[in-house]
């Protein structure tokens, strides 16, 4: 079974969030499962010059974006075990940032056009599956439907829609159509890609993809109720019998405390008393008091609403008047920035605020603190609880999404679980969650089960992989 997954950003090469993380860890686990995955995503000028200089050129062809024929040369590479496609042209990828510019429409209909021309300059890799992930390749199904079901290399090919996060869709104005897709006025209709007075590449990879995914089981039904659903929620309930929750694993080649080798002390769950070694070098490094006794939250998020930011705001004068140290790492929005900065002046031996990008520090804080709080307002899978769980570091999170299909609230009468979690987006819930969290702190027996219970959670990609592998196989039946 051959399947290109397509993909706007991956990790190594360029990555701003949880989809680099799974176009590398997905598709090397179904390489595993004996798939001929592959992976196609921009070559942007962000790519590190090891990377590029690596990169063999396969093809240049012409791609046509409206009126105009651009220029797109095909490279590649393989990258632990899986080949890498790159979309080279200038014009579009070559900028200090990957997304976020004025004509991001035009930047991925580009692309999306050239992946699929690509497919030509292959060789003998002829994909059965073409797997799209969120909106800046959501046109992708609608040209294969629309540009290739008479030709023969295409019109077997079936498509897959991953939805990572609804919030952003690729809303563009109707004229793009035209202008830049080259498609026809009757995509311009309720049942194909109009949004509004506009038109949405997300909802194109939802109705034009043969089956649609998202990556987690709760994430998917919430998305089919106005609340979670950002306006698309009637199709996604219409589209439901195509519609499948598959949670993301994480890479443990990549996040084990084992092997790190950015934190202060490996360490793994047959040594749990090791890990305290990592909060007290982080407490020297933050400025904070060192001490084992101090409970340690951490924070690693991109400063957005989504996470839940709003909750921790509202009762940050109560939680900082707790006997604990928290550690911020991330950045985003100013308005987030700004209030925890401003707190991190006033009480400094309680908060630091690290308002920055910083892997290695991200990976210390997750070795070195006892609780991770996530309370997101949405989240469609995440990534920072699953690493948490790995580095024992016990997660306080709102039960949406793959927060709750992932974290197990503790029971003290049973010793199961793996984290501490509540229901409704109320700051008054999540400040419980957290005191709950610091009574067990104190029992120090039950504490060092509930870390063992959270480092022994099994988040690999090998289940999530398998999920997949029978998705594609019943698809291509
Ligand atoms: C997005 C979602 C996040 C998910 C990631 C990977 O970033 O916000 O919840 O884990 O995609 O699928």
């Amino acid at each position: 079974m051959k399947v290109l997954f397509v993909a706007s950003e991956a990790y190594p090469f360029i990555k701003t969030g949880g989809l680099g993380d799974v176009a590398y860890a997905l598709p090397k686990a179904l390489r595993k499962l004996g798939i001929d995955a592959r992976v196609i995503i921009p070559k942007y000028s962000g790519i590190p010059l090891a990377f590029k200089n690596c990169m063999e050129s396969i093809a240049t062809f012409n791609v046509q974006v409206g009126y105009r024929e651009q220029y797109c040369g095909l490279e590649n590479l393989i990258y632990d075990g899986v080949p890498y496609y790159f979309v080279d042209n200038e014009y579009y990828f070559k900028r200090p940032h990957i997304y976020g510019d004025y004509d991001d429409g035009e930047r991925f209909s580009f692309f999306s056009k050239s992946v699929l021309e690509s497919i030509k300059y292959m060789g003998d890799f002829k994909p059965d599956i073409v797997h799209c992930n969120d909106w800046q390749t959501g046109v992708v199904p609608v040209l294969l439907k629309e540009n290739y079901s008479e030709d023969v290399l295409y019109n077997k090919i079936k498509s897959v829609f991953t939805i990572h996060n609804l919030q952003y869709q690729g809303v563009f104005p109707k004229e793009v159509l035209g202008e830049l897709l080259n498609l026809d006025w009757k995509y311009f209709n309720d049942d194909a890609m109009k949004f509004y007075d506009a038109v949405s590449f997300m909802k194109g990879g939802i109705v034009f993809s043969d089956e649609v995914t998202t990556v987690s089981d709760t994430y998917s039904k919430e998305i089919q109720t106005p609340f979670y659903g950002e306006k698309l929620d009637g199709l996604l309930s219409a589209r439901s019998a195509n519609l499948h929750g598959i949670v993301n694993g994480i890479d443990y080649e990549l996040y084990s405390p084992e092997v790190d080798e950015k934190i202060f002390y490996n360490y793994d769950i047959k040594n749990i008393n090791q890990k305290v070694k990592n909060k007290l070098k982080l407490q020297e490094k933050l400025g904070f008091t060192v001490s084992e006794n101090i409970p340690m939250i951490g924070i690693v998020t991109r400063l957005v609403k989504q996470k839940g930011l709003d909750l921790i705001v509202e009762k940050l004068q109560e939680i900082l008047s707790l006997p604990i140290q928290i550690v911020l790492l991330g950045n985003g929005d100013g308005y987030y920035e700004d209030i925890f900065q401003y707190h991190a002046s006033i009480y400094p031996s309680r908060i630091s605020a690290n308002i920055i990008f910083d892997a290695a520090l991200a990976q210390q804080i997750y070795a070195g603190s006892d609780m991770f709080l996530m309370p997101s307002l949405f989240e469609p899978c995440g990534i920072g609880q699953l690493i948490a769980l790995k580095y024992g570091s016990i997660p306080i999170t709102r039960e949406t999404g793959g927060l709750k299909d992932t974290i197990i609230p503790y029971d003290k009468y049973t010793g199961k679980g793996n984290g501490f979690s509540f229901k409704n987006y109320s700051g008054q819930e999540l400040l419980e969650a957290i005191e709950r969290s610091l009574d067990l702190y104190k029992d120090k027996t039950s504490w060092n089960k509930l870390v063992q219970n959270a480092m022994s959670s099994n988040n690999s990609w090998e289940n999530s992989a398998k999920n997949y592998l029978e998705l594609y196989s019943d698809l291509i039946k």
